[in-house]
């Protein structure tokens, strides 16, 4: 336990160095904060919706990771789209990790990737989840006890208002989140920037293909809360925001997309 409280404090030590001032201001220390992670949110965000309401339950989020994550998204990508394995390697491909780089996982959940990523930045880098749910994060901080990780820090924020100064992150990661957002666009621009010149993005959310006729477009987005972009929507939405060789690989209902911020 004492491992556990070292490691997430070392990491919130570090990230609190790139907060907003204003940020900063409303930080309490760690040791009075929630377990494992810094609150910034305080309050409730008002729910887009059935899915996002499922993520703030207690049930969700204890079974996430090993089951409700990898069975979902089986569903979503099609039987030959890519496992968890796959999508931590393109993430990584994406984001093209190395040792000392400063990263931030946007709606981390469990912080599944978020692990992932600060095994793969070692002890000179920095790897920073925010999420809005207390449930997801309080599984994210015992599974961070686990791991004993101290390049790794968890905090709970809004993805539409990021907490972050301008340019302090190489590279972000926004996977399974962004159609949740009440606003993705505006959490488009947020991680625009606070990535520096020359960061590297990558997404993975949902993209309507043939398949889902275009009546059933409304009905899937009011039924569950969650925006269905067109094929070409998130492409053209990083290349109007300066980031460029901007890629894109669809599985089944899903598109994973990266690109690098214009140096
Ligand atoms: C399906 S999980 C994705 C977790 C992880 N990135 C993954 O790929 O498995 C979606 C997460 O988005 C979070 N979320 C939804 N809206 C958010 C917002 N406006 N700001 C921060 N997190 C949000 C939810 O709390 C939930 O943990």
């Amino acid at each position: 336990m004492a491992t556990a409280k070292r490691t997430s404090a070392e990491g919130l030590r570090r990230a609190r160095e790139l907060l907003t001032t204003e940020a900063a201001g409303r930080t309490v220390e760690p040791e009075a904060s929630a377990p494992g992670y810094l609150d910034l949110l305080g309050g409730e965000l008002e729910s887009t919706g059935a899915a996002q309401d499922l993520m703030t339950t207690r049930f969700v989020p204890a079974i996430y990771e090993r089951y409700w994550r990898p069975a979902l998204a089986r569903a979503v990508k099609g039987v030959t789209g890519p496992g968890m394995a796959e999508e931590v390697r393109i993430a990584r491909l994406l984001l093209g990790l190395a040792p000392g780089d400063v990263v931030l996982d946007v709606a981390c959940g469990p912080g599944n990737f978020t692990r992932e990523f600060a095994r793969a930045v070692g002890n000179d880098g920095l790897v920073v989840g925010i999420d809005a749910s207390r449930t997801m994060l309080a599984r994210g901080a015992a599974e961070l006890e686990a791991a004993g990780l101290a390049n790794l820090a968890l905090i709970r924020a809004d993805a539409t208002v990021l907490p972050f100064r301008e340019g302090v992150f190489d590279g972000l990661c926004c996977f399974a989140a962004l159609h949740l957002f009440a606003d993705p666009f505006a959490a488009l621009d947020e991680m625009r920037r606070v990535l520096r010149a020359g960061g590297r993005i990558a997404i993975m959310t949902s993209v309507r293909r043939q398949v889902t006729l275009p009546p059933l477009k409304p009905l899937i987005e009011r039924a569950s809360g969650m925006r269905v972009f067109e094929s070409d929507e998130i492409v053209g939405a990083l290349q109007e925001r300066g980031f460029e060789n901007v890629r894109q690989r669809l599985a089944g209902l899903v598109q994973f997309v990266g690109g690098r911020l214009a140096p």
